[in-house]
């Protein structure tokens, strides 16, 4: 498939091919240029973790729909759950008449998700609207305004999520003014310390820097959550150390304060475990779901103790697609190809395959600045020079252009868009995580030119 067994990698061929840049044109007339496109190709079809562009170029999918690919392309049991709810109905609107689809899939995920006490869960249609109802469920249970998120955080384009977010361009410049009483402070980003401290001596310093939002910004009476990713997804898959959730989940518990954990692109094994909630000994109150729970189906959930998810009164959450019957059919269907793919323990293997690599890029590459990541959630800052950090933005893109070129779908993050990031679905084989950390291996010799050895 991928021509990368060779030492040197041949490219494979003009990216667009003239199919894919005939139906480009026809894109860029037709739909509004903020909708981006990260590798201009039009794809035919996808397996696994491969896909055919209608050039009949082959690529591997390391971007897995940003995500929402942990049990691949097409897996057979989801393709066929989807064609069977399809022919019974496709829409009914669970607010006028229920289905068990979604009663079923509630369940799962009650009892999945962590936390021994009652749960209960809703669904929406994207990983925004479940932050959305998130935040709605939390003030409506606690009475209070205020929500304090994270900075380089990212929580979706709807404008309440778009004020949680923290990256400016491109999610936030000119969409203001934003929701008030939101209140933000800085994220464990060990690699940039805020305070310029190291980990461990540090003892989560930053953590315990919520105390001090209360003094300068918001009384903790006003703030209804908490709410962050376990790690960092399009803020540069920043991975806090696990006492850093203790200490967070301490201070909030002490003030009535709940915590929401947007576990929307790390769930689902991603991080080794099926939510990284569990990976770094957290018990969120309310937990937000999306992406890889139905296979690439638009599907969210907001799963939380049964207490607050009541909170609000009858008709005061829904919509009319959320739950669709066939995203909770597709849904149930990939929460049993995952478990059988065992893919918290195929993440762990993949990280474990990547740092091995990433362990010599480190000594060979200068521009290797910072390798980091749980399970398969893996990354790499780029960096020009290793003293002062100064992003490597440009040399990201071109690591990215050159991965493209051969065959391997990758994407950025950061909001220095210089974090080079794995988001492969979870089922990829061992010779496939080679080839493509073969191809990334040649994208930074290509573009570092300077090794340190
Ligand atoms: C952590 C996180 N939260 C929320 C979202 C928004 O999800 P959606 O794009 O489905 O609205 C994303 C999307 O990338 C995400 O990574």
């Amino acid at each position: 498939m991928i021509e990368t067994k060779t030492a040197s990698i041949a490219l494979k061929t003009e990216i667009p091919g003239p199919g894919s840049k005939a139906w480009m044109e026809r894109r860029q007339a037709a739909v509004p240029r903020a909708l981006g496109s990260v590798l201009p190709i039009v794809v035919a079809h996808a397996h696994g973790a491969v896909m055919e562009d209608i050039d009949g170029n082959r690529y591997l999918d390391f971007a897995g729909g940003i995500g929402a690919l942990n049990a691949g392309h097409t897996p057979a049991s989801v393709v066929h759950a989807v064609q069977e709810q399809a022919a019974k109905f496709l829409h009914l609107c669970f607010t006028v008449t229920a289905y068990e689809g979604y009663i079923e899939l509630a369940e799962e995920l009650n009892r999945r998700t962590p936390g021994d006490f009652a749960k209960k869960t809703m669904f929406a249609n994207s990983g925004a609207e479940a932050v959305e109802n998130a935040i709605k469920i939390a003030r409506s249970y606690t009475r209070r305004p205020a929500i304090i998120a994270f900075e380089d955080a990212y929580h979706g384009r709807t404008l309440l999520t778009t004020s949680l977010t923290s990256k400016v361009s491109p999610y936030k410049a000119g969409f203001g003014p934003f929701m008030p009483e939101v209140y933000r402070m800085p994220y464990a980003y060990c690699y940039r310390c805020p305070y310029n401290l190291t980990y461990p001596a540090c003892s989560v310093h930053c953590a315990s820097k919520l105390e001090e939002m209360f003094l300068r910004h918001v009384s903790p009476d006003s703030v209804a959550a908490v709410i962050f990713e376990p790690q960092l997804g399009e803020g540069g898959f920043i991975a806090p150390p696990t006492e850093w959730f203790a200490e967070i989940a301490r201070i909030c518990r002490k003030h009535g304060i709940l915590v929401i954990a947007d576990e929307v692109q790390t769930g689902f094994g991603r991080t080794g475990a099926m939510f990284a909630s569990e990976r770094v000994g957290l018990v969120p109150d309310i937990l937000c779901t999306a992406k890889s729970l139905s296979s690439g189906m638009p599907l969210s959930a907001v799963t939380g103790r049964a207490e607050l998810m009541d909170a609000p009164g009858a008709g005061q959450l829904g919509g009319t697609f959320g739950g669709n019957p066939v995203s909770c059919s597709a849904s149930l269907a990939a929460l049993k190809a995952m478990d059988e793919e065992k893919v918290d323990e195929r993440a762990m293997r993949f990280g474990r395959i990547f740092r091995s690599h990433a362990e010599r890029w480190q000594r060979r590459f200068s521009v290797v600045g910072d390798v980091r990541g749980m399970g398969a959630m893996q990354a790499l800052e780029l960096v020009r020079d290793r003293t002062t950090k100064e992003p490597a933005k440009e040399e990201t893109q071109r690591v990215l252009d050159y991965c493209h070129q051969h065959g391997l779908l990758i994407l950025s993050a950061g909001v220095y868009g210089n974090v080079v990031r794995l988001l492969a679905p979870l089922i990829v084989t061992e010779e496939q995580i080679e080839e493509g950390l073969t191809i990334l291996d040649a994208a930074l010799e290509h573009v570092s030119g300077q090794r340190l050895s």
